[in-house]
């Protein structure tokens, strides 16, 4: 990183120097770093709306442009030109694969789909109705119980296949939480399915049938896969960032990973983007809900809209719009009326001024949902396939972040605001 001319700041009459330094992309960022140790003073930024928590060479994104990019590449290129296991070994490695290093990388995920035999026990310890998130933070937490021959984070080997276990596995646990929530027996991996029509095929088949993916369809999932493999320094890859400082397993650090995700104002709003449209209902209601968002006293929110670094489109919004009409097109469904409610929906928000004075576009979570409801996924599978999907971003954050030898770990500090220090009052004294 090239430094710039130093920043210069001033506290009770003393000046300081802080470098400035200069990153390939995106605003400069003030090294504050030695800001503690020189001037005794700490920066407060709650929800770090302005703090880079480090530096990292994976993802970029450009806010105000409403550009994304994995490792240079610009996501619209990606999601039309390439596919989730290439987009895998580019988050992974940092380049393109050769034909051969891609032959090798989809050879190496296809033989690691299946999971531990005991593992179908671990389920059988939830309830039925249990959201498949519950039983994916648990059965992601509990790889670390069956394959702690790749938790040596010191080791790049076990690293590696930490990663490519995660990677292959989290497709094959999704879908079993999936099953086991409606009743249905496990469905195996097969070698001979590609990874996208391999989760649909573990998801949509039965014993009592065959079952054939339609290839349009698992296009349509795998650039779903694409869209949400990484963004930068998100709550839940901040979250795994975190939890992965202290030396945690990766599997322990992917789990919490998920367990952020869940939230609605984060992976969870895709969930609550779609249930929030289909109590809209008809085109006619939505007045009343666009009321309630810009409506201070309540809570609501539109789900699937805003974000706290894209002030212009999410560009991966704009690739999901296109891909909503493709599938429902393909599935046949015509005056899909949820589809209709969430283009008026965004029609009339763009329009609004409390929408645009304070930039809120849709999301990667607007019509995501639309599009999974369509393949005949409930609404309670949506965030547990943007977390298996994510698992390649988080763990290729993981990995730069292990593998850096300055790493250490994350520890914030505080803005205390409690009582001055105080003596014990006995109770017979209250
Ligand atoms: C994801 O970080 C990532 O990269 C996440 C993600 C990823 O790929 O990892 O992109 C995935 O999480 C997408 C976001 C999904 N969440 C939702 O769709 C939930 C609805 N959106 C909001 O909750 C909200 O927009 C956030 C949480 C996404 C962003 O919140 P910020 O950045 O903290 O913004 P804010 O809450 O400070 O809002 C700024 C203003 C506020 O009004 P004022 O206090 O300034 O008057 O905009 C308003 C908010 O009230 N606002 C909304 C709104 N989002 C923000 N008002 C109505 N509806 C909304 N959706």
């Amino acid at each position: 990183m090239a430094d710039l001319n130093p920043a210069k700041l001033t506290i009770d009459g003393q000046d300081y120097e802080l470098p400035v330094l200069k990153p390939t992309a995106g605003p400069n960022v003030l090294d504050i770093r030695k800001l503690y140790g020189q001037a005794d003073v700490f920066t407060y930024d709650p929800g770090f709306t302005s703090t880079a928590s480090c530096d990292s060479t994976i993802t970029y994104i450009d806010g105000d442009k409403g550009e994304l990019w994995y490792r240079g590449y610009p996501i619209e290129q990606l999601a039309e030109k390439s596919h989730y296991l290439e987009v895998c070994y580019l988050l992974l490695h940092g380049e393109l694969p050769s034909k051969e290093q891609m032959v090798d990388f989809e050879n190496r995920i296809t033989r690691h789909t299946m999971v531990h035999e005991q593992m179908h026990y671990f389920f059988r310890g939830f309830r039925r109705d249990s959201h498949p998130m519950a039983t994916m933070v648990g059965v992601v937490g509990a790889m670390s119980a069956f394959y702690h021959d790749s938790t040596d984070i010191s080791d790049e080997w076990q690293r590696e296949v930490a990663a490519m276990r995660l990677i292959a596995k989290l497709p094959t646990i999704a879908a079993m939480a999936y099953k086991y929530s409606i009743g249905q027996p496990f469905v195996y991996p097969r070698n001979d399915l590609d990874y996208a029509a391999n989760f649909l095929h573990m998801c949509f088949a039965v014993p009592a049938e065959d079952y054939v993916v339609k290839p349009e369809l698992a296009r349509a999932m795998d650039r779903i896969f694409t869209l949400h493999a990484d963004h930068e320094q998100n709550a839940s890859t901040s979250t795994v960032r975190l939890a992965g400082s202290s030396g945690a397993n990766p599997f322990a650090c992917i789990a919490a990973g998920i367990a952020c995700l869940w939230g609605p104002a984060h992976g969870g709003a895709n969930q609550a983007c779609l249930e929030m449209l289909k109590e809209i209902g008809t085109v006619d209601r939505i007045p009343e809900y666009i009321a309630k968002a810009k409506d201070k006293n309540d809570p609501f929110r539109l789900m699937g809209f805003g974000h706290r670094v894209y002030k212009n489109f999410d560009p991966r919004a704009k690739v999901m719009k296109e891909s909503a009409d493709e599938v429902l097109d393909l599935l046949g469904i015509e005056n899909n009326e949820t589809l209709k409610v969430a283009k008026e929906l965004e029609r009339i928000a763009l329009e609004d001024e409390y929408f645009v004075s304070k930039k809120l576009y849709p999301n990667v979570d607007f019509y995501s949902g639309i599009i999974l409801s369509a393949m005949g996924f409930p609404t309670s599978m949506f965030t547990p396939i943007f977390a298996m999907s994510r698992t390649v971003g988080w763990i290729s954050q993981w990995k730069e972040m292990i593998g850096d030898p300055q790493n250490k770990i994350g520890r914030p500090r505080q803005l205390y605001v409690g009582s001055d220090r105080r003596d014990y009052v006995d109770v017979s004294s209250r």
